[in-house]
């Protein structure tokens, strides 16, 4: 019977025969034994092999090198060694792929420069396999907290025809030729393009999912998300994930609830669920990792308005690159200031002045603010961002027009304002931003399988 090495861990009695298969970590040969540390992927530790000189291949098997694949039969024994409770006796062992020495993983360290740039085998690696455990974990996480809050699942088209987010950083997709585009007074003439009419990438699914959450009341959508920004950082991709939920009858407090919940939820699940990776990170990536993480499944979040976060920022004695002043957008230096140092755990800044904020968020009293919220958590900055939507026909068109957005093609979007409008809001999760938390990953391109960023879109 073919195992994986975590369910037989996980399951093992004494004596118990079966076969796993996996790839070579590292061998150590004595004289009549040989001790190999077998990974099939399932889970961090892999299982240690012990074979034996009556294996007919047994000079065989002491040549076996780093990265080779095999397939091993035998039984699962208690083991003598310590730090280990099993071990797994062979009767055969298959060479099934061989890796020569040529296999660049060989058992050293390697920076993560060099790790993306084998992306297709860094998952390999302890670190990265860890990494895209926990991912897949949260993904899982993600489903299962939406459907025990019987949230509809709703999936928002890739292609669209509008900038959500309004900031011109949308991936063209056309089917014109591109050396020779049909013109129209000199430019390209998109109505004889594949939808007769521009269109790209979507930046995020909110639009849609708000007509969703106009029938089904709570809806979320987790999909792939593209942005043509030209931001070489830590933290921005070219294409991510994102999750975003959208309940009606629903104010901003009642968002940044959710968002609390959310997000606690998915730190106790990667604490409980995925207790060999975390304690790995907390040795190997962040030192106090597991307590942060550990006060991130508990702690009431801070909430602050964003006139008081730029007055505290302008109270703080740090010297930061970008300037503070009331009206500017936060950059993740002052993010980060204001997690790691204000309050010391993850912070909701609302109400956002309105200058910087998207067309569609809910105009407040005072004429000069949304209602918008981000989370702000250590070491990665603003995590999500969302608001409460303006669902007062006139005082969104009228933001429209004096934001030059037209309103023709987002005619669908406001007639959901003419027919049973009512006050909702909701937000975005950038998912590999959380993976970098609760890893303690340092970079964006490192909680991916295949990062694309500007000028990068190998594999
Ligand atoms: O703040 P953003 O731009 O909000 C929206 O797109 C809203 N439509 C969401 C909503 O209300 N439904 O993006 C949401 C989150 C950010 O907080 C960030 O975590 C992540 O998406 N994000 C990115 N992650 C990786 N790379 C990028 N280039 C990202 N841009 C945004
Ligand atoms: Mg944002």
């Amino acid at each position: 019977m073919r195992m994986r090495v975590r369910e037989l861990l996980a399951g093992g009695t004494a004596h118990q025969c079966c076969s796993v298969s996996g790839w070579v970590r590292s061998l150590r040969t004595l004289k009549d034994v040989a001790f190999i540390v077998l990974n099939d992927g399932s889970n961090l530790s892999g299982i240690q092999i012990v074979a034996g000189r009556e294996l007919g291949n047994f000079p065989e098997v002491c040549r076996i090198t780093t990265g080779t694949a095999i397939r091993v039969e035998g039984e699962l024994l208690e083991s003598p060694a310590t730090g280990q409770q099993w071990e797994f006796s062979a009767k055969t062992i298959s060479l099934i792929g061989y890796a020569d020495d040529s296999f660049p993983l060989q058992k050293k360290r390697h920076s993560y420069e060099y790790l993306r740039s084998i992306a297709h085998l860094r998952p390999r690696t302890n670190t990265f396999g860890a990494v895209f455990r926990l991912r897949s974990k949260l993904a899982q996480a993600i489903h299962r907290f939406f459907a025990e809050k019987n949230f509809l699942y709703v999936h928002t088209p890739i292609i669209t025809a509008g900038d959500c987010e309004g900031a011109g950083e949308l991936f063209r997709v056309t089917t014109l030729d591109a050396s020779a585009p049909p013109l129209i007074k000199g430019q390209p003439d998109f109505s004889q393009d594949f939808f007769g009419q521009r269109t790209g990438l979507t930046v995020s699914g909110q639009l849609e999912g708000e007509m969703f959450a106009l029938a089904f009341s709570d809806i979320y959508t987790f999909g792939p998300t593209f942005r043509a920004e030209n931001s070489n950082t830590a933290r921005h991709a070219s294409e991510f994930w994102m999750v975003e939920p959208e309940m009606a009858f629903a104010d901003l407090a009642d968002d940044a609830d959710l968002a609390e919940e959310f997000i606690t939820y998915l730190c106790r699940y990667a604490l409980e669920g995925c207790p060999e990776e975390m304690a790995f990170f907390d040795r190997h990536i962040e030192n106090g990792l597991l307590e942060r993480d550990g006060r991130g499944a508990e702690a009431a979040f801070a909430r602050m308005d964003y006139s008081e976060a730029i007055d505290r920022l302008l109270r703080s004695n740090a010297r930061f690159s970008y300037p503070v002043e009331w009206g500017l957008d936060l950059q993740t230096e002052h993010e980060r200031h204001l997690c790691e140092q204000i309050v010391g755990g993850p912070v909701f800044i609302l109400n956002y002045p309105k200058e910087i904020k998207a067309f569609y968020m809910r105009q407040n009293e005072d004429g000069r603010t949304v209602a918008a919220m981000d989370l702000l958590v250590p070491k990665v900055g603003e995590i999500i961002g969302g608001s409460q939507r303006e669902e007062r026909l006139d005082l969104l068109e009228t933001r429209m027009t004096e934001m030059g957005i037209s309103q023709e093609p987002l005619s669908w979007y406001l007639d959901s304002r003419r027919w049973g409008s009512c006050p909702h809001a909701g937000f975005g999760l950038g998912f590999e931003r959380l993976v970098m938390y609760l890893s303690g990953m340092d970079n964006i391109r490192d909680v991916i399988p295949f990062p694309r960023t500007p000028r990068h879109c190998e594999f």
